[in-house]
């Protein structure tokens, strides 16, 4: 079996999978994050090198302001012991997205546990956070273009690297495979660059009910398909 490098997951279904068991959505949130954890573990132990999720996105502010609060405490109390987990395991963990809108607190907790875990080499980590594709896209062409501005960069020297290294998910390879969860099948602005080759997953469970076995099947799908991308690879 064929382990893809960079695995995506678009955490989908949390509150489902509470309704499906007459819970109250957020007793949904608190199992998907416990079930994030987990799957750091898992993506570790079978050999997964880079695990990017998209936790909270820039559309998520328009839910009741007593599930947001309720979403930012589980990131709190994640990041709270966060530090010490990853240490624990090599982990190195990254926040994708614009965290100028979470509370000052989280943003500080973020920086340090960034930099605490930068020179971890294990299982690369990514959290998208207040992240949207196109205002991913938007800030990293506000960044070339004050190069431009100041004369640092000709506007003829863009090329797709260029682009790919002032994203967020800079110096990160591309998914490989990029899962969704509890039955959309759709990008919902989750990493639009990054993705052009990505290979799609889509599955019925809700996100809480997505474990290890749920996992191989998809790289046991992924390793079925031909991936040619315009040109024959090797495999
Ligand atoms: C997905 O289910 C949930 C979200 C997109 C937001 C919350 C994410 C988490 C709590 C996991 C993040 C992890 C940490 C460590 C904070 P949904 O609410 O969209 O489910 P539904 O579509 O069934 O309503």
């Amino acid at each position: 079996m064929k382990v893809p490098n960079h695995i995506a997951i678009i955490l989908d279904g949390n509150g489902r999978w509470a309704k499906a068991k007459g819970m109250p959505r957020a007793l949904g949130h608190k199992q998907g994050s416990k079930n994030v954890e987990d799957m750091c573990e898992i993506m570790d132990d079978i050999g997964v090198k880079y695990f990017t999720v998209y936790a909270f996105s820039t559309e998520n502010w328009n839910r009741p302001d007593k599930e947001v609060t309720g979403i930012m405490s589980l990131l709190r109390n994640y990041l709270k012991t966060g530090i010490k987990r990853a240490n624990k395991n090599n982990m190195r963990i990254r926040i994708l997205g614009d965290i100028s809108r979470l509370d000052e607190d989280l943003q500080e907790s973020i920086v340090e546990t960034e930099k605490a875990t930068a020179a971890n080499t294990g299982l690369q980590f990514q959290m998208a956070l207040n992240y949207g594709s196109r205002d991913e896209i938007r800030r990293a062409v506000t960044k070339i273009a004050e190069k431009v501005e100041a004369g640092d960069l000709k506007a003829t020297d863009i090329t797709e690297d260029t682009i790919s290294a002032s994203l967020d998910t800079a110096g990160i390879p591309d998914p490989d495979l990029l899962i969704r969860t509890s039955g959309e099948q759709r990008l919902s602005n989750y990493l639009l660059w990054q993705c052009a080759y990505t290979e799609f997953y889509f599955t019925d469970k809700h996100w809480p009910d997505f474990n290890k076995e749920e996992l191989l099947k998809a790289i046991d799908s992924y390793n079925n398909r031909d991936r040619r991308y315009g040109k024959v690879t090797e495999e």
